[in-house]
């Protein structure tokens, strides 16, 4: 399973990257908003950073919902660098851009996606990869992770190329739990995937350790 930074936070992106385990990162407005990008020079000069800080996919999203203008956005962000994946939300004019990109080789990352059903529109239109929100189904009361389960096994048995990209990761359990359900790729901010670290009985451990080499002294 690849790990993707959801995040438009350079620090974050840097400190991850240092780890060496970093496959890519993953933006949306909001996360792009928090860091106080404005205007479009200033979101395209943002994404040129964070594609020449990682060697791998930068998923950039369009604002429209309109089938022009979700094509204009996207080849204006696609030519920003060659690993830009252009992020569609799963609306009808959205399926239909996504073809559209497929067709003209600019590869695609569908986001807000929310049932299988959405999920089996995206891989028909090409999408490199899909973005179920498993933290934003565990707030409304469901369990997001079995939803990346459903999708999986259904493009295992269709043989459907899309990748699985769990997005709305909010805990290391999540994290956890996604690659075992054999999601390709999940994305999280830094914490989720710090957490990772943590266990006490291994904090424990080296404090007896480093009390012991002590004694050897
Ligand atoms: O980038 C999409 C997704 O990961 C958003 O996460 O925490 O806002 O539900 P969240």
């Amino acid at each position: 399973m690849k790990f993707f930074l959801d995040t438009a936070n350079l620090a974050q992106i840097r400190e991850a990257n240092e780890l060496g385990i970093l496959d890519g990162v993953t933006t949306n407005p909001t996360l792009m908003s928090k860091e106080g990008v404005k205007g479009e020079a200033g979101v395209m000069n943002h994404y040129r950073t964070i594609c020449e800080m990682v060697h791998g996919d930068v998923s950039a999203e369009v604002f429209s919902t309109d089938f022009d203008e979700i094509i204009k956005e996207g080849k204006k962000l696609a030519a920003i660098h060659p690993n830009i994946v252009v992020k569609v939300p799963i609306v009808k004019d959205g399926v239909k851009a996504m073809k559209w990109f497929t067709d003209h080789g600019i590869r695609t990352n569908c986001t807000l996606v929310f049932s299988a059903g959405q999920a089996i529109l995206c891989a028909k239109a090409g999408a490199a990869y899909v973005s179920p929100f498993i933290g934003r189904i565990d707030d409304s009361g469901w369990d997001g992770v079995q939803l990346v389960e459903q999708i999986v096994r259904i493009y295992k048995v269709q043989g459907f190329k899309t990748q699985v990209l769990a997005a709305s990761i909010r805990n290391p359990n999540h994290i956890i739990r996604c690659a075992e359900a054999g999601a390709d790729v999940c994305t999280c901010p830094l914490e989720p995937l710090l957490g990772l670290l943590k266990h006490p009985l291994t904090d424990i451990g080296l404090a007896k350790f480093a009390a012991d080499a002590k004694k050897t002294e």
